[in-house]
């Protein structure tokens, strides 16, 4: 490795990083993490935290996963890489498509699609919901609904249903005929409605308005994440997504769960859409499938789904889409010693526990600053802070400060993201106890030490 000096001097000179402004990189240089073990991680001055992060939510078993990393080192030995194309496929691939299978079976999603990550598994989810309509005979049904505040990725698909301006005004014009409804989030809505279950009626109410004035015939498919992240940890009530997924079915629109934070146990439950007891037309997986450690998807595909695919005569159903690193063996033999692994340890129990334990800590953490207007988190090892300037008019923090409670947190021992006013925290669900209080702790010298500054 090149020295300390040499990483500092050249440190976001050549390389612009995602979701930041270059010349922001430039002026403030990203941390530089040089190692990492179990749930901590070390910068290039030795400083080490537990990851909040989890990565990016997505090393959910932490950094020492031996199984996984051996699957990879083993599979680079033996076949480093071949297509799966038309013609081809590979030993591992299969047997994780079986696993897959019965993996989210209570689900009822029997086939996958694997992919790079998770803006590729939204471009395809959406793809097969437009394809599926036209082999049965409904062409005209091409439109996308989506959540405001709901995150999809970055492709010009994922761009057009996502539901932040950040991630949308530099790339217009984006897909024509993607519509967005009212997220169920409490702590601010046009219904100006405080309390979740009469809320989630509300933005049920604003779907099916939008299905009447777009014509139920001309949707293909509603986007969701059962519980929304990056959009700053959003939980519906319990009633929303059995509720979407009841409009959908009436109108014959596809319902594609985005599940690529929640799939594999991140809600304390294995899949998200199971967290809430509804079974989606397409689920996109990525992130958690491999443990973050090689660039993996998969889109899972409703049975009933599947039939109309496997049954067309036409060659309507013939799939004109996939990426050269869809099934890739290495990551297929990740994502099955990674699944495996994920069961055996049960991660979504630690989840519900130790996410209980962090949303716990930051209520009370709230009673004692200000700047906190609201805490988000219940489901599972995924909460946020959303910060204000000021509680009652909830006008949102300016970005100095909560950079300066980032940073402070940062040296007092725990990584946290900030997203626009809020600390999301997205930790490994192999957390312990002891890990969890350390992350409240530095949270708490964190707004101490920035506030009092
Ligand atoms: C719900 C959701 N969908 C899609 C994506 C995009 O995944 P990727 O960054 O792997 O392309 C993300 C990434 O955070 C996500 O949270």
């Amino acid at each position: 490795m090149k020295d300390s000096n040499f990483l500092k001097e050249h440190n976001a000179k050549s390389i612009w990083h995602p979701m930041a402004h270059p010349a922001d990189s430039q002026a403030n240089p990203p941390t530089v993490v040089t190692k990492a073990h179990g749930v901590r991680i070390t910068d290039l001055d030795g400083h080490e935290t537990v990851d909040a992060v989890g990565g990016l939510w997505n090393v959910n078993l932490g950094f020492s996963c031996q199984p996984v990393k051996d699957a990879i080192a083993a599979q680079l030995d033996t076949l480093p890489y071949y297509s799966t194309f038309r013609g081809t496929s590979n030993d591992q691939v299969i047997q994780l498509a079986e696993e897959l299978r019965r993996f989210f079976a209570p689900d009822g999603l029997t086939r996958a699609f694997f992919t790079s990550g998770g803006s590729d598994s939204v471009e395809t989810a959406l793809r097969l919901a437009r394809q599926y309509h036209k082999i049965r005979g409904e062409a005209g049904r091409t439109k996308f609904l989506s959540l405001k505040k709901g995150y999809h990725g970055t492709h010009m698909g994922g761009a057009s249903v996502n539901g932040n301006a950040n991630f949308r005004t530099q790339y217009e014009p984006l897909l024509p005929g993607c519509h967005h409804i009212p997220a169920p989030y409490s702590y601010r809505n046009p219904f100006g409605e405080t309390d979740p279950e009469r809320l989630a009626h509300l933005c049920l109410q604003a779907l099916q308005d939008e299905i009447a004035f777009q014509g139920g015939n001309t949707i293909a498919a509603f986007i969701m994440e059962p519980v929304l992240g990056a959009g700053g940890v959003i939980p519906p009530h319990p009633c929303f997504m059995p509720g979407v997924r009841e409009i959908c079915s009436r109108h014959g629109i596809f319902l594609i769960a985005d599940e690529v934070i929640t799939a594999f146990g991140r809600t304390g439950s294995w899949s998200g859409s199971r967290h809430w007891g509804v079974q989606p037309d397409l689920m996109c997986t990525a992130k958690a499938i491999t443990n973050g450690y090689f660039p993996f998807g998969a889109v899972m595909i409703a049975d009933k789904v599947a039939e109309v695919f496997e049954h067309d005569k036409s060659g309507a159903a013939a799939i004109g889409h996939g990426y050269t690193y869809s099934g890739h063996p290495v990551g297929a033999a990740a994502a099955l010693a990674c699944l495996a692994e994920t069961e055996r340890l049960n991660v979504p129990a630690n989840a519900a526990e130790r996410g209980r334990q962090l949303f716990a800590g930051l209520q009370k953490l709230a009673e004692t600053y200000d700047v906190i207007g609201d805490v988000r988190g219940g489901h599972g090892l995924m909460c946020a802070l959303e910060l204000v300037s000021d509680r009652a008019t909830k006008s949102p923090i300016d970005k100095t400060t909560i950079g300066k409670i980032q940073d402070a947190t940062y040296q007092a021992g725990a990584m946290v993201r900030v997203s626009g006013p809020n600390i999301i925290l997205s930790p490994p669900l192999v957390l312990s106890e002891h890990d969890t209080d350390a992350i409240l702790a530095a949270l708490e010298t964190g707004f101490e030490t920035a506030l009092s500054r």
